[in-house]
């Protein structure tokens, strides 16, 4: 059985100036997670949202937050994202940013949330492969972290297939960056479930639509797959 496809909106490229407006929209669309982009201007060259804004959030959605943390020292503000989460969700901090793995998943369960690794376009995959067992999603980079609107790096492709081949089922796979209707089959094949996208969902004409046809094309080429199994 594969794991359920799940379309994670990011903020990012969203109005800040209309969050609410903006997430009851997605809200309505059926979107799956809300995807909340942290830069802290040193891990990556931009800074965003703070706990406090995950805080407002939290207050007037429903739907789960799936907060990708993209900071140095993560340990010195999680406890402050899971207390604005409420406890709920997920936080996902990167390898590449700390020392000890272990404690931080730790200090993340003991917040109550699930969860996640991340890792860069050039971090290779073996960095979290002895983590798999422990967390509840790795998130695969398909673009160098910062901004949305960039173009999706292909090599991020067989990352997920490794992920997919020695994670346990339980374990979703998450990709982050660049999805567009066009390369999303490829990336769902691949054995990624959880598929974020910012500019395909906000920078959309009509962002309910873009939610539906994103989901639509991964679930159709999910289904293509198990048929030509079969058929094998
Ligand atoms: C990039 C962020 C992504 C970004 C995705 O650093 O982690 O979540 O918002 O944006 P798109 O979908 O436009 O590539
Ligand atoms: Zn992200």
């Amino acid at each position: 059985m594969r794991n359920k496809i799940k379309i994670s909106a990011s903020i990012l490229s969203a109005n800040p100036m209309r969050f609410e407006e903006e997430i009851k929209r997605i809200e309505a669309a059926g979107i799956d997670l809300i995807h909340i982009d942290v830069m802290d201007g040193h891990f990556v060259p931009n800074i965003t949202m703070g706990p406090f804004i995950v805080k407002g959030i939290k207050s007037i959605t429903k739907v789960p937050l799936d907060i990708h943390l993209m900071i140095e020292h993560p340990e010195r503000y999680i406890d402050a994202f899971a207390e604005a989460a409420e406890g709920s969700g997920i936080i996902t901090f990167h390898i590449e940013t700390v020392k000890n793995p272990k404690e931080i998943i730790a200090q993340i369960k003991n917040k109550g949330m699930n969860v996640g690794i991340s890792l860069n376009p050039d971090t290779p995959v073996e960095m979290v492969e002895n983590f798999v067992d422990q967390v509840d999603m790795v998130l695969v980079m398909s673009v160098n972290p910062g901004f949305s609107g960039q173009k999706f790096i292909p090599k991020a492709l067989p990352k997920i297939a490794r992920l997919r081949d020695i994670a346990p089922d339980k374990m979703d796979v998450q990709i982050d960056g660049g999805v567009t209707p066009d390369n999303i089959s490829e990336i769902v094949k691949e054995g990624a479930n959880i598929i974020v996208a910012a500019s395909a969902i906000f920078k959309a004409k009509d962002p309910c639509n873009a939610i539906k046809t994103l989901r639509y094309i991964a679930e159709q080429a999910i289904e293509k797959d198990a048929d030509n199994l079969v058929n094998i």
